[in-house]
């Protein structure tokens, strides 16, 4: 089908390679169909309060190693539960649905373009299943979507924790301390499991294996009594202990749309050993220094990947679907088989059995 008008929105948390998709989609769009190109600006707001701007070759020049999004993108603006303040500083909730539906006539697009996680795809499937001709590219450093193999901005979200965990190694080995990295995720493992294992950790803690302290403290001593009186541990923020205990969460606790903030357990973990042996314990947040910065190549090239391959399925007419990495290949997957599930470390994986064979422990 032809392609006279599309347009491109990035929604839910940032993570790096943004811009390399909002690039491919703008080139392939123009140089293949001669497309006009429409960025719509802050995620679903922009939709709702029609914010937008129009992309083309040059305004997306120099964009590819550059961090976060141009067009802006936003986790607060779910057109169907849109969750704001009033003058008595009341929550109150609008149904902009409709009025995005409006919106999206109004700028006479024939596709699309939805860039985001588990929250933004489930929201693209609801406009699909009211007649928005919709093409998902899934993003998130949690690397969590079911249906693909890899989410773009995981690769660098690992790569900047291992640099991290390069530097911890040195400044723990000189002070004989036990060091512990807190690194995002939610609810999955896959950032601290992939970056323990790179970064060379002795103890590497995940949400999909509740871990058992003791065990834990039985690794740093057994290090100790062989003559390495430092340990490197990295958590991911969703990690519990065995035993049924709660995620711990930000002091900040929910935010306006009641999303829970995952964060402290490093330091929850850094007490509790610290009580119990004779060594020093720090701990470092490694935060949203996770999501920022320029993407690293995998993350840039995987990024141009899904851009340039979501033009083709739009031409083809597959609204509806999410553009996936089913290596080697690029592919489609129906976004209704994906909404609302996430892809866990499972823990009997390979990439589990690898680290404890050779010797992570892995809190159990
Ligand atoms: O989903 C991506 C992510 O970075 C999670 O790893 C983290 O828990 C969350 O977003 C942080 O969200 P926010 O940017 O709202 O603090």
């Amino acid at each position: 089908m032809p392609l006279r008008r599309v347009g491109i929105l990035t929604g839910g948390g940032d993570c790096s390679g943004l811009n390399a998709v909002i690039r491919a989609i703008t080139r392939a769009a123009i140089i293949q169909h001669n497309a006009t190109v429409i960025g719509i600006e802050d995620g679903f707001e922009g939709l709702i309060f029609d914010r937008r701007c129009e992309l083309d070759i040059k305004s997306t020049r120099e964009i590819l190693p550059l961090g976060g999004t141009i067009l802006g993108t936003s986790n607060k603006g779910n057109p169907f539960e849109y969750r704001e303040f009033d003058d008595k500083g009341q929550i109150v909730v609008h149904d902009y649905s409709e009025r995005s539906v409006k919106n999206f006539k109004k700028m006479m697009l024939d596709c699309l373009f939805v860039v985001g996680g588990e929250g933004t795809l489930m929201i693209s499937h609801e406009f699909f299943k009211r007649g928005l001709p919709v093409i998902g590219v899934p993003k998130t450093i949690d690397n969590d979507l079911e249906g693909t193999d890899y989410t773009f901005g995981f690769q660098t979200a690992v790569q900047v924790a291992c640099d991290a965990l390069d530097r911890l190694q040195t400044t723990g080995k000189s002070h004989e301390r036990v060091m512990i990295l807190e690194v995002m995720g939610r609810h999955a493992g896959w950032i601290a499991l992939e970056s323990g294992i790179a970064g060379g950790a002795h103890i590497i803690l995940i949400p999909e294996i509740p871990y058992n302290l003791d065990l834990v403290m039985d690794k740093i001593k057994l290090r100790a009594a062989g003559g390495s009186p430092f340990s490197i541990i990295v958590v991911a923020e969703g990690a519990k202990p065995v035993g049924g205990g709660e995620v711990i969460t930000h002091e900040a606790g929910k935010t306006l749309q009641g999303v829970v903030r995952l964060g402290g357990v490093g330091n929850t973990i850094a007490s509790q050993i610290a009580c119990n042996i004779d060594l020093e314990v720090r701990c470092t947040v490694l935060g949203h220094i996770q999501r920022g910065g320029t993407p690293n190549a995998f993350d840039r090239v995987l990024g141009t990947r899904l851009g340039s391959y979501a033009v083709q399925a739009a031409a083809e007419g597959k609204f509806g679907h999410m553009v996936s990495l089913n290596t080697p290949d690029i592919t489609l997957a129906p976004m209704e088989n994906l909404a609302g599930k996430v892809r866990l470390v499972p823990p009997t994986s390979q990439l589990v059995q690898c680290a404890e064979a050779i010797g992570i422990c892995m809190g159990r």
